[in-house]
């Protein structure tokens, strides 16, 4: 199961209030939502977005409540969203990107580099599989993508090796067959071993696969038509770039004063969180609050 990050944090600054219309862009686990919804009380509304089709219907059978709108749809429309079901600006969004534990353990869609399946990496069939985008890439976007979303040191051998066998016509079609292939093209003694060589590639090529950065970038561009005066948008990141482009938004729109800063630096998890969720380490939360849209 899902466990949410930073959760008391991310409501703390949300701050929904009963009668109020909420938007949670990441459904995923439902975590940040169920308790979105319980706030805003029976008289509030709830707007649901995931691109994963199995959080959405698992959402939808938890909770049959006739004030939550499911859409199994990308963030980056919400504005075209919110027209189809003739909504509102909301009061309040939340954005808590990536992936879920969910997706990694259950998805069967290649996103662990320790399970050996399809290498698709999408959250839905709307985007390309990774084994597809692969076969057309040239080394030099490869090594492109690994390096800017990875953070990976060796994407230039790393890419390499995968055009190597793209030339070969041989198909990369497995989680496993990729993770293989990344600790061949490393050192052995990758990092010491802190951690496992396909950590960086995959998360870079994830990212890549979902067009996660173009996503942020247009729903963050377009938030004005998102929420209302008054409302607050809360960011969840787990990558420096993602988290970069989320402040500088926040900046610029700070400077035009579209927008307060509420967290004047990233807000993190807490040592006892961490602990209990390795996964809270790299998150960084932030939020504004809408002055004029
Ligand atoms: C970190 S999880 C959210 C977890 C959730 N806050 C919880 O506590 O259970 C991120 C979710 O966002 C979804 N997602 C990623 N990019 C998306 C996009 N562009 N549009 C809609 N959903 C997206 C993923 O499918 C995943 O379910």
């Amino acid at each position: 199961m899902h466990v949410p990050v930073l959760l008391l944090e991310t409501i703390a600054l949300l701050d929904p209030k009963q009668g109020e219309f909420f938007i949670d862009g990441t459904l995923g686990g439902g975590g940040h939502s169920k308790i979105i919804l319980d706030k805003i009380g029976k008289t509030g509304k709830l707007l649901v977005v995931d691109l994963d089709k199995k959080a959405t219907d698992q959402f939808k059978e938890e909770t049959a409540a006739e004030n939550v709108i499911i859409a199994n749809d990308n963030f980056a429309k919400l504005p075209e969203i919110l027209k189809k079901h003739k909504l509102r600006r909301a009061d309040g969004l939340i954005l808590d990107l990536g992936f879920s534990s969910d997706q990694i353990e259950l998805s069967g869609r290649g996103f662990s580099f320790l399970r050996d399946e399809p290498l698709l990496m999408t959250y839905s069939d709307e985007n390309e599989p990774l084994y597809q985008l692969l076969t057309r890439m040239k080394q030099e976007e490869i090594e492109a993508v690994i390096r800017d979303y990875g953070d990976e040191r060796y994407a230039g051998r790393i890419a390499r090796e995968i055009r190597e066998k793209i030339r070969r016509r041989e198909i990369i079609r497995s989680s496993k067959e990729l993770a293989d292939l990344i600790k061949r093209a490393v050192p052995a003694n990758y990092e010491h071993g802190r951690i496992h060589p396909a950590t960086r590639t995959f998360q870079a090529f994830r990212i890549y696969a979902n067009k996660e950065v173009e996503n942020l970038e247009s729903v963050l561009a377009n938030i004005g038509k998102i929420v209302t005066k008054g409302g607050r948008v809360a960011v969840i990141s787990f990558h420096s770039l993602e988290d970069r482009i989320v402040k500088n938004y926040f900046r610029n729109y700070a400077k035009e004063q579209k927008v307060e800063i509420l967290t004047d630096k990233p807000v993190t998890a807490s040592i006892a969180e961490v602990s209990q969720n390795p996964r809270s380490r790299s998150a960084k939360l932030r939020a504004v609050k809408i002055l004029k849209s």
